[in-house]
């Protein structure tokens, strides 16, 4: 299997990797097909994300998605970082392979929960997770 120069850099040396103490937002999902896990936590100031951390534990190329992922919200708005999808993190690795693809579903699901866990602590109605049919290609 051919991971991108990208995909292994990110592996090899992960962005934003660990806990964070007291965080506005948790979520943490795990893949089915593989028994992944995956905890996103989130730092959110006037409904911009001002840092993000995770807590991974599977392949390489859910390591790298959460590392991606995790560079890609910090800095966004809320609704902004719940656009990002699985593809997008893909694309920002440079492509992942076709079998890899639901690794990066981890990641978008994680911020997803994450955001439905900050809206919950507000008191807001958690936002509506689409189904996304055609994630793992
Ligand atoms: Fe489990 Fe990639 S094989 S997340």
């Amino acid at each position: 299997m051919m991971y991108s120069e990208k995909v292994m850099e990110h592996f090899m040396n992960p962005h934003n990797v660990g806990e964070m103490e007291n965080p506005d937002g948790v979520g943490e999902v795990g893949n089915p097909q593989c028994g992944d896990i995956m905890r996103i936590y989130l730092r959110i100031e006037n409904d911009v994300i001002t840092d993000a951390k995770f807590m991974t534990f599977g392949c390489g190329a859910a390591i790298a998605s959460s590392s991606m992922a995790t560079d890609l919200i910090k800095g966004k708005t809320l609704e902004e970082a719940w656009k990002i999808t699985n593809k997008a993190v893909a694309e920002a690795l440079n492509g992942l392979p076709p079998v890899k693809m639901h690794c990066s579903v981890l990641a978008e699901e994680g911020i997803h929960k994450a955001i439905n866990d900050y809206r919950e602590k507000q008191g807001l109605e958690p936002l509506e997770e689409k189904p996304d049919a055609d994630c793992c290609g």
